[in-house]
């Protein structure tokens, strides 16, 4: 099954909206498959970020980011990678369509409140990056009631 890396930044944890977005994906049909609460060092921070470092906002991004602990979860599920983030919404919230979590509870990109993969690539590069003791897979009975 397909997995990605969601991750709630230190503004969503202090506002109180990771139950909000933990829900989300639980009522989507996504499979939890690992879950921390973690302050992340700016080491592991500007190695998931890597791809970013020569922009200007990154001082600021990582600034950000090492504000307090973060969320990070692994889900699984069909096309989760892609529709994960059709869920957060655009990466500028005033971009982001009412009814996705960035269109409905926030306003500036630097305070955009969640992270996703954004392919089944990265993916699989996050989910080891930020869960280096791997993350194992079980079985759901409910299965059945979400996929055809
Ligand atoms: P990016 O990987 O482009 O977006 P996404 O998180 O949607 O995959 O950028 C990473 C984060 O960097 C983004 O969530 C918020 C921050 N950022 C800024 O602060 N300013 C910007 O202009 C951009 C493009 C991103």
């Amino acid at each position: 099954m397909e997995r990605t890396y969601i991750m709630v930044k230190p503004d969503g944890v202090e506002r109180g909206l990771v139950g909000e977005i933990i829900k989300r994906f639980e009522q989507k049909g996504y499979q939890l498959l690992a879950l921390q609460l973690m302050t992340p060092s700016q080491q592991l921070l500007e190695e998931h970020y890597g791809d970013l470092a020569g922009k200007p906002f990154f001082p600021k991004l990582i600034k950000y980011m090492l504000s307090g602990p973060v969320v990070g979860m692994v889900w699984a599920g069909k096309q989760v990678v892609k529709t994960g983030r059709v869920m957060l919404g655009a990466t500028n919230p005033l971009d982001s369509a009412p009814g996705t979590i960035r269109g409905d509870f926030c306003v500036d990109v630097g305070k955009n409140l969640c992270h996703g993969s954004d392919a089944v690539e990265s993916a699989e590069k996050e989910i080891a990056l930020w869960f280096p003791n791997g993350v194992a897979s079980y079985k759901r009975t409910v299965e059945s009631l979400i996929y055809e």
